[in-house]
Parts: C-alpha cells; sequence; structure tokens
C-alpha cells in the first residue's frame, strides 16, 4: 500500500480488518514498526475521532505523530496550479508539500470539499496535490469525496457486530441536517461495503439525494425508507447534501430521523454513526440513548482502523 485514499489500495480487504482486530486485542504486538518513524497530520479543517485516534494509533506503533492545523496554525495554502497568488493564500503547496515531505515519513491530510464546484471536489485536487509534491505516502484522513480511515472502522464495527452465519442486511439511510454536509461518508461507505461483499446492502433517501453510482453500484436503492428498514440487522444514518445539483438542501423532513417506532420493524438492528452527530435532528435522544446505538464502540474502533493502516504503509515503505 503506497497511500491511503480509498478502498481501492486495499489489496486484502478481509486481511485489513483482522489486522486491525489483532490490534484490539493486543495494540502493542507491533510497537517497535514505527520506531523513528515520524506521522504528519495536517488538518484543512476540524476534527475530535480522526485526529485523536490516528495520534494514539502512530504512538501504539511507536511513531511520533505532528499534528498541523492548516490556516489556523500555519499559511493559508494555495492549491491551483499558476495561481496568481495575490489573494488571501500566502503558499503553494508546490513549496510547502516537498518541505513536509523532508520532515515526515508519513504525511496525513484532511481536507473538505467546497460543495460549490463538483468537478473540483470530485478530482480531489488537494489530496492529489500532496501526492503529487510530498514525494511521501499520504494518508487521508478524510477528503473532498471519501473517508476511507471511517469506514474501515465501519467494516470492522460490522464484522464484530454481527456474528450470524448468514449475511447481514445494512442498511444506509439519509437523515436530516440543518447545514449541507459533503457527501464523503455516504460514498465511502457504499464503496466499502460493495468491496466487502459480505452484506445485503441497502440504501435510502430522499429524491433528488442520489449519490455518484460509481460507488453505490451493487447496492438496492430506495425511495421508501420504512421498506429499506424492515428486517435490516443493521442500520448506518447519515446526512449529505445533493450531488446530483450538487451540494444542495432539498430535504429537511423530519420523519428521515431514526426513531424507536422505526426501528421496531427492523431485525433489532444495531445504530451506526460516524459522530459527530446532531441529538434530535439526525438521530433522536432515544436511540442514541437506547441499546441498539454502536456508536461508541464505532469511534473506538478508529485507533485499530488507522493502526492497522499505519502498519501496512510503514511495511510498505520498508520494502
Ligand atoms: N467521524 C469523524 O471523522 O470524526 P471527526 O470529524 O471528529 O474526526
Amino acid at each position: 500500500m503506497k497511500h491511503f485514499l480509498s478502498v481501492n489500495e486495499v489489496t486484502n480487504l478481509s486481511q485489513l480488518v483482522d489486522n486491525a482486530l489483532a490490534y484490539k486485542a493486543n495494540p502493542f504486538k507491533d510497537a517497535e514498526l514505527g520506531h523513528n518513524k515520524r506521522l504528519g497530520m495536517l488538518f484543512l479543517n476540524p476534527s475530535m475521532r480522526t485526529r485523536i485516534s490516528t495520534q494514539i494509533a502512530a504512538k501504539n506503533l511507536g511513531m511520533d505523530a505532528i499534528v498541523f492545523n492548516v490556516g489556523q496554525d500555519g499559511w493559508s495554502l494555495e492549491f491551483e496550479d499558476e495561481a496568481i497568488m495575490s489573494g488571501t493564500s500566502v503558499e503553494h503547496v508546490k513549496e510547502a508539500a516537498p518541505v513536509l515531505g523532508k520532515y515526515f515519513d508519513i504525511l496525513g491530510v484532511r481536507t473538505f470539499p467546497s460543495l460549490k464546484n463538483k468537478e473540483d471536489d470530485y478530482s480531489e485536487l488537494y489530496i492529489n496535490q500532496f501526492i503529487k509534491y510530498s514525494g511521501v505516502p499520504v494518508l487521508s484522513l478524510e477528503s473532498a469525496t471519501l473517508h476511507p480511515l471511517q469506514s474501515l472502522t465501519d467494516i470492522i464495527t460490522i464484522q464484530e457486530t454481527f456474528k450470524e452465519k448468514r449475511k447481514p442486511k445494512i442498511v444506509l439511510t439519509w437523515a436530516p441536517h440543518v447545514k449541507a454536509l459533503p457527501q464523503c461518508v455516504a460514498n465511502s461507505f457504499s464503496q466499502w461495503v460493495n468491496a466487502w461483499g459480505g452484506a445485503d446492502f441497502v440504501i435510502t433517501h430522499p429524491e433528488d439525494y442520489e449519490l455518484d453510482s460509481k460507488f453505490t453500484k451493487g447496492a438496492t436503492i430506495t425511495l421508501d425508507q420504512d421498506e429499506a428498514l424492515k428486517d435490516a440487522d443493521l442500520i448506518y444514518i447519515k446526512n449529505w447534501s445533493t450531488y446530483t445539483d450538487y451540494g444542495k438542501i432539498y430535504c429537511n423532513d423530519p420523519e428521515w430521523m431514526l426513531t424507536n417506532e422505526k426501528l421496531a420493524i427492523t431485525n433489532k438492528a444495531k445504530v451506526m454513526h460516524c459522530l459527530p452527530v446532531r441529538r434530535n435532528v439526525e438521530l433522536s435522544d432515544e436511540i442514541l440513548d437506547g441499546s441498539s446505538s454502536i456508536v461508541t464502540q464505532q469511534a473506538g474502533n478508529r485507533v485499530w482502523a488507522a493502526q492497522a493502516v499505519l502498519a501496512e504503509l510503514l511495511k510498505s515503505k520498508k520494502q
């Protein structure tokens, strides 16, 4: 694994999940693997879980991790080629990335989409510029369109939660939100569940909220949430803004929020969310405070997903 941007870099997903669960059982078993290696973690946007869990994962492998908040602690960056930098950007990624490549063995980057220009966002300009110019392995800490560390965590959590000898029914359902949010988590979850292949996978959302079929192909898609939830074993709640007419909020229907009444038509489904979550907008108190919610177990697993991926990147660098 040279870089980690999506499931496409993973050669053996089932092995990666097993590796993560082995780290959960024994966090320090590879405590020498990252000795004298440094992880740089660049945040162009806020984070709690990704930032802390990846630092812990690096430490478990014996690495040093340094966090840098771009734009807040340092100079604001320019990413466009041939930009005339007479505006607010102070430093071009063409200088910043190779400098960071001198400081770090692996470079983690978190960016968000603009939600204004679909072509720019879906070209993953920011993270690809770091790959182009840093000269070191790049680890996505969430990009404009995907959140692979979150999705690996989600597969790990599903595998350790669902123990029956049949495929689980997994439902990704859209939920209301007050802000226009990226499609990253929903895209990425769809991509990873489809690659994992171990599920009956259903996606449900209101009209106009179709995701990019590049990620959803293989799932059953329905506008009827009740139909989707019937007999579900696991439900993944997430808001996203519109993809086709890009970055819009067309619906805020509170009927789409999951409640205990809706949970009654499922197969005692466990409820997942990547967090942070808006209580009583995206998910009701009764769900989050009840026994069906596995959101904190899920967030805890972020450490083991990050550790398994960092270990792969470190091993690839040694070869
Ligand atoms: N789920 C997730 O990525 O959380 P943070 O934004 O807090 O990192």
